[in-house]
């Protein structure tokens, strides 16, 4: 059995008024001047900008401010903030929203630290060696990039060939995390369940692997589905519950950092998100609703690689061992919050060149095979993304 690694170094500070520590945490971290990160607008209008830059001044620290991060974030606003840290002499980089900025955020951080062109890190053209400090007040549970060591970026360069890659290197796991679960509650609800569903995926995405699995790892898992499946349409039925938002903040850190797949033989499968990423790089869509749009037809075209393994799931979730009945059970939850369970439901319609576009961009033309469960050529892509699509 190979030695596993479970590094987890975020200092998280969780429960309501977490955001106000913002100033007197980035102290304690050393900082003294603070590039402030942020997306479209929500944190405007909530009020939490003006919040955090008080709680900043209140500490003496000087702060220059760049939002305008988009879902499925853009390298040029990356290359934007990477410039204008160094111009503006910051040592600390606070992201205030959700993954994308998050992400956003990290990539500065290595683009700072780096030099040359930041996008050479997610090509693979050079090796990361080191970070900015990173610090967040996160806004939105779903991605788990707060915790996780993962930073997935869009190359927008062309604008005719949109394409996103992400890095995981633990430089990627951030200083500290202020986590208010009240600060989700104004998340709008489509928002709320594609998070929900991200954080199942990163689940599901470490329990179905091949190999050794350690017990009290899938009890783990199961118990955190079991909390999101409850919690969820509470949030979605009450958006400023707090028990609806903590739970499913403190699900989605925990999901994506490393416990849900500790002693397990490999990190999991994760074909879905590399399947999602494709999609949502060339149509814009958001990260949930792409897998969820999947989910299900990627797991009835793996289940005989393992249907016992779906079997534990749903007798433990759902109490039903059926296999099949387990994999329609999870469906019929994403649609009771909203989500998709096929390409149409995400508003797009595929034909076959379309499927077959996705299958190659999502295996670099016949470069990599994905999946771990499974493992998956170009072929094996687009008969999943026939049958999400209707067609077979
Ligand atoms: O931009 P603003 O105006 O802030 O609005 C955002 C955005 O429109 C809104 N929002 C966030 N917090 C809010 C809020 N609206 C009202 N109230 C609040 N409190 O929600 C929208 C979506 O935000 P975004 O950050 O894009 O969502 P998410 O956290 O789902 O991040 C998605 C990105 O993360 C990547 C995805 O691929 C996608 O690019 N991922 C990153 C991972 C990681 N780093 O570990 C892992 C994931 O698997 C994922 O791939
Ligand atoms: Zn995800």
């Amino acid at each position: 059995m190979a030695v596993k690694e479970y590094y987890t170094p975020t200092h998280v500070y969780f429960g309501e008024g977490a955001a106000d520590m913002a100033g007197k945490v980035l102290k304690e971290n050393g900082a003294t001047k603070v590039l402030i990160h942020y997306g479209g607008g929500s944190v405007v209008r909530s009020g939490l900008l003006d919040k955090v830059k008080a709680s900043l001044d209140a500490e003496g620290l000087s702060h220059v401010e760049l939002g305008g991060v988009v879902p499925n974030p853009r390298v040029s606003l990356v290359r934007e903030g990477v410039e204008l840290y160094k111009k503006e002499g910051c040592d600390y980089i606070l992201a205030v929203g959700g993954g994308s900025v998050l992400d956003s955020a990290k990539a500065i951080g290595y683009g700072v630290y780096g030099g040359g062109d930041v996008w050479d890190f997610y090509c693979g053209k050079r090796k990361i060696e080191g970070i900015e400090p990173v610090g967040s007040v996160l806004t939105l549970s779903a991605t788990g990039s707060e915790m996780s060591n993962s930073s997935v970026i869009t190359n927008d360069d062309d604008p005719d060939m949109i394409y996103k890659l992400g890095i995981k290197i633990d430089y990627g796991r951030i200083k500290f995390a202020l986590l208010d679960p009240m600060l989700t509650a104004t998340v709008p609800a489509y928002q709320t369940a594609c998070g929900s569903t991200d954080i199942m995926m990163h689940t599901f995405e470490r329990y179905f692997h091949q190999g050794y699995a350690l017990d009290i790892t899938d009890e783990l898992s199961y118990a955190l589905i079991r909390s999101v499946i409850k919690w969820t349409p509470v949030a979605l039925e009450t958006p400023d519950d707090y028990d609806a938002r903590a739970n499913l903040m403190w699900a989605g850190s925990i999901s994506h950092n490393g416990l849900m797949e500790a002693g397990n033989a490999n990190p999991g499968d994760w074909g879905c998100h590399q399947m999602e990423h494709e999609i949502s790089a060339e149509y814009d869509v958001a990260h949930g609703a792409g897998l969820a749009a999947i989910w299900g037809s990627w797991a009835r075209y793996v289940l005989p690689e393992g249907p016992e393994r779906f079997s534990a799931l749903g007798e433990a979730v759902f109490g039903e061992s059926d296999p099949v009945k387990t994999i329609e059970k999870f469906e019929e939850f994403f649609h009771s919050i909203g989500m998709p369970t096929d390409i149409k439901g995400l508003g797009l319609n595929f034909d076959e060149a379309a499927c077959r576009k996705v299958a190659l961009g999502t295996t670099f033309n016949d470069g990599r095979t994905i999946g771990n469960f499974k493992v998956l050529g170009t072929e094996d892509v687009f008969n999943i993304m026939m049958m999400a699509s209707g067609l077979k």
